[in-house]
């Protein structure tokens, strides 16, 4: 978790965020801001548990396996802050839409919504229940002897008066969680990673089939408590944002920018199925467009790269983030312009986060990062820091679409990112977008210990070393 490495001694990312803490927290927030939702936090992984039992045992061991190491949780503890800011909006102020009294009965700050309860009477004695007959979701009968494959369903956390946290965005930080284990567990066997958070990968551990196969329960368990959200809005957001990983993942694999070929893949040795034209496949155009006749320029083809590698670092990182953070918001009730700028927060949060994984990604070792290093351009990934320096040198380019397969090509890379102050250049990007961030949370917040700690946050996402 996030909160103990945070506050373990010596550790880089303590002394990061030591860094960042004193840039912008007052001294309470200062001794410990993970403290402000420390108590959700600590549940967090044993609330998961429950919602990923399932009636095979190697299934559980493998769907367990990633949350028992103590990785960052960053998306979950950005949703809980987030939610606890969100709370100190008056209720008065929050009427976008109306607050689903499901989540809180009977809670004193929610007073002012009570006449929906009537409407909700039904669906208030079991908020979270399943929406159809367990008969059908098992698949078998419940009551027999056998263990049911899909437990009946997990009652929402408790609501925390105190700290305002919905017992739904509770929900929501474990459900996000869940979808970035299972893309994380999918990642490593594209990947072929041996190593995450200083233990074996899934795929490692146990094998690619399990790997993919424990990804996709942990996704479709997420699936099962996003519907139990009852929130339209938040179900179209969340089911969206898995898309979207998947959708960055490709634009990683295959870079039409600089690989414009559509019909090869597998460095340009094997070529797929053409479309038939039985269903429509249109897509995004990343290429320049240029009036007839003109040829393209080098900076318009970087430019190209850029825009495709911010889309591309969107879907992958900041989609999950900002759709969650516009999900907490949504949640709250709060109006229009409180949701954008929650959601342009993730964003921004997001983007940056990832931008500093592509530097660390060239500047730390294997041990100091718990994963393989410098695995990006060994992958043939072109990522901020070489683009800045393929900006200067347009030779690189040629190296980008060979994605440095050929001797010398990733030593000559790595030169040139340092000759041309790639990372220097990608650490300015990102500290940019935390600049927006930081705006987005003022915009949107009004000013409070939980806010203060998301500040705080934000700042070490570009300070950290691991
Ligand atoms: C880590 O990237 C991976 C991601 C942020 C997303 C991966 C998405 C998929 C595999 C698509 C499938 C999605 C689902 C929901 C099953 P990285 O390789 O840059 O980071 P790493 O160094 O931590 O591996
Ligand atoms: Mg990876």
């Amino acid at each position: 978790m996030l909160g103990r490495s945070f506050i373990r001694r010596g550790s880089s990312w303590s002394a990061a965020v030591e860094a960042a803490a004193r840039l912008v927290t007052p001294a309470a927030i200062l001794k410990d801001p993970i403290s402000l939702v420390s108590h959700e936090m600590s549940q967090l992984a044993n609330n998961i548990g429950q919602l990923i039992g399932s009636g095979h045992p190697t299934l559980n061991r493998i769907s367990a396996y990633y949350f028992e190491s103590q990785g960052k949780k960053i998306r979950p503890l950005i949703v809980l802050l987030l939610s606890r800011a969100l709370s100190e909006i008056p209720l008065e102020q929050r009427d976008r839409i109306k607050i689903d009294t499901l989540d809180i009965p009977e809670q004193p700050v929610y007073e002012g919504t009570k006449s929906l309860t009537a409407l909700f009477a039904e669906q208030v004695k079991d908020p979270v229940g399943p929406l159809s007959p367990l008969k059908i979701l098992h698949g078998i009968n419940p009551n027999v002897i056998l263990d049911p494959l899909t437990k009946p369903h997990e009652s929402l956390p408790e609501f925390d008066s105190k700290r305002g946290i919905l017992p739904k965005q509770r929900r929501l930080a474990e459900i996000v969680e869940m979808i970035h284990t299972a893309s994380l567990l999918h990642d490593d066997v594209i990947d072929n990673s041996d190593s995450r958070r200083n233990r074996p990968t899934g795929n490692i551990a146990f094998n690619n089939k399990m790997a993919v196969l424990a990804g996709d329960f942990l996704l479709g368990r997420a699936s099962v408590s996003i519907s139990r959200l009852r929130n339209p809005e938040v179900i179209e957001l969340l089911s969206t944002s898995i898309a979207n990983l998947v959708e960055g993942e490709f634009m990683q694999l295959k870079n039409t920018v600089l690989q414009p070929n559509e019909d090869m893949i597998e460095d340009d040795t094997k070529e797929i199925p053409k479309p038939t034209g039985v269903i429509d496949t249109t897509i995004h155009e990343y290429s320049v467009k240029l009036p007839e006749g003109e040829t393209i320029t080098h900076e318009q083809n970087v430019q190209a790269a850029f825009e495709y590698y911010i889309h591309k670092t969107y879907l992958k990182t900041a989609a999950l983030l900002s759709k969650s953070c516009r999900s907490a918001a949504i949640l709250s009730g709060a109006r229009d312009d409180v949701i954008e700028n929650c959601y342009q927060f993730g964003r921004n949060v997001g983007l940056c986060f990832q931008m500093i994984d592509d530097v660390l990604d060239y500047t730390q070792t294997s041990q100091q990062l718990g994963k393989p290093g410098m695995a990006d351009l060994k992958l043939g990934l072109a990522t901020a820091p070489i683009l800045f320096a393929w900006k200067e040198n347009p030779e690189l380019g040629k190296l980008i679409s060979r994605k440095f397969k050929n001797p010398g090509d990733v030593e000559y890379a790595v030169e040139q990112v340092h000759k041309y102050k790639g990372l220097e250049k990608t650490k300015e990007l990102a500290d940019h977008h935390c600049q927006l961030a930081l705006n987005n949370l003022r915009s949107a917040l009004p000013e409070s210990d939980s806010r203060s700690a998301l500040e705080f946050l934000t700042n070490a996402i570009v300070t950290r070393s691991k």
